[in-house]
């Protein structure tokens, strides 16, 4: 019997070619609806692959009774919807897609810093409310990027990548990670500082970390307070690295500049959300690495990981290496 693939979206059948070929595919049949919880635990528990997204909360219960799984292929670079820890006891691979988003999601970054310090949202819909009567000297003015202070926290692949994108801004690059990144600081000239005196400084503070369990609630009314009064939060890690309501609270009493979010701590977040209600803040429902090419490569890297552990060969980009050991 050919080894069976759940596929918990529906994804364009070009991408899944090679995989149906050799196959047997079961593919949720809904594009904009996760599949319901009942019936992922259900099918996983006869299934050797499991394709995911990261509205799929892949944990304990799950792993436990899927008997033939063999590997958890995420579509994201981000994992924290898995159980890493329980998948490796079960001898579960955990596959991601770093790499192939990178510049994508650099690029919707800084596009996202910069629609917020421009106003552009606000300007689009101002001409769209039919408001705009005149030119006016500070008409819609906003906050300058380059030659300002930029701090990173969270200096992984996209981190450095935004990096570069800043320096073509002349802009001072600040950035805070567990560990320090000498070539982004020798390519591109970024200065590593303490978490403290990068909220001290920073103009703009973007947050591009892991969700984990020491990032969890890594920003929070403390942490706003220290930002200077113009300064502008830009997330596009995860939403539980922040607390919302205290965001919401620095923004609207005029602790930070403004926002721009692509996450949320509750996603998806309706057109209700308090953040919503403050004009100095740009929200986009999560769609950092959202291009046609990128995602039908992360598709594709996904794929092919699942591909290579039907096969029992390495996979290109493994989370839990201990499992091949
Ligand atoms: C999306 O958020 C990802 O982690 O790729
Ligand atoms: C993603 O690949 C990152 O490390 O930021």
């Amino acid at each position: 019997m050919k080894p069976i693939i759940l596929i918990t979206r529906k994804l364009p059948d070009a991408a899944i070619k090679d995989l149906k070929n050799q196959y047997h595919i079961d593919m949720w049949e809904e594009e904009d609806v996760p599949i319901p919880r009942e019936i992922l635990l259900e099918k996983s528990k006869n299934v050797d692959a499991l394709l995911t997204m990261i509205t799929e909360k892949i944990d304990e219960e799950l792993i436990a009774n899927a008997k033939q799984l063999k590997v958890i292929a995420n579509c994201a670079v981000g994992y924290d919807n898995v159980d890493v820890e329980t998948a490796t006891k079960y001898g579960v691979a955990v596959c991601n897609t770093p790499d192939v988003l990178t510049d994508t999601t650099a690029d919707l970054t800084f596009a996202l810093l910069m629609v917020t310090a421009r106003r552009m949202i606000e300007a689009e819909k101002y001409i769209q409310n039919g408001q705009w009567k005149s030119w006016s000297p500070f008409l819609l003015a906003g906050k300058d990027i380059h030659h300002k202070t930029l701090g990173i926290v969270g200096m992984g692949k996209i981190g450095s990548k935004v990096a570069k994108r800043a320096k073509g801004f002349d802009m001072n690059i600040l950035y805070h990670n567990r560990t320090r990144k000498i070539e982004v600081e020798e390519e591109i000239g970024a200065k590593y500082c303490s978490f403290e005196e990068l909220l001290r400084t920073a103009d703009f503070v973007v947050c591009l970390a892991p969700l984990t369990p020491e990032t969890e609630g890594m920003f929070q009314k403390e942490q706003f307070n220290m930002m200077k009064k113009d300064a502008i939060f830009i997330n596009v890690g995860r939403g539980p690295i922040v607390n919302e309501q205290d965001l919401y609270e620095a923004v609207k009493n005029g602790v930070i500049g403004g926002a721009g979010l692509d996450v949320f701590e509750k996603e998806p977040i309706d057109e209700t959300h308090p953040l919503l209600t403050l004009p100095n803040v740009v929200a986009l429902p999560h769609i950092g690495s959202s291009s046609v090419e990128t995602r039908m490569r992360m598709i594709q890297l996904s794929c092919s990981n699942i591909d290579q552990i039907l096969k029992e060969k390495i996979p290109h980009t493994l989370v839990n290496k201990q499992i091949m050991l």
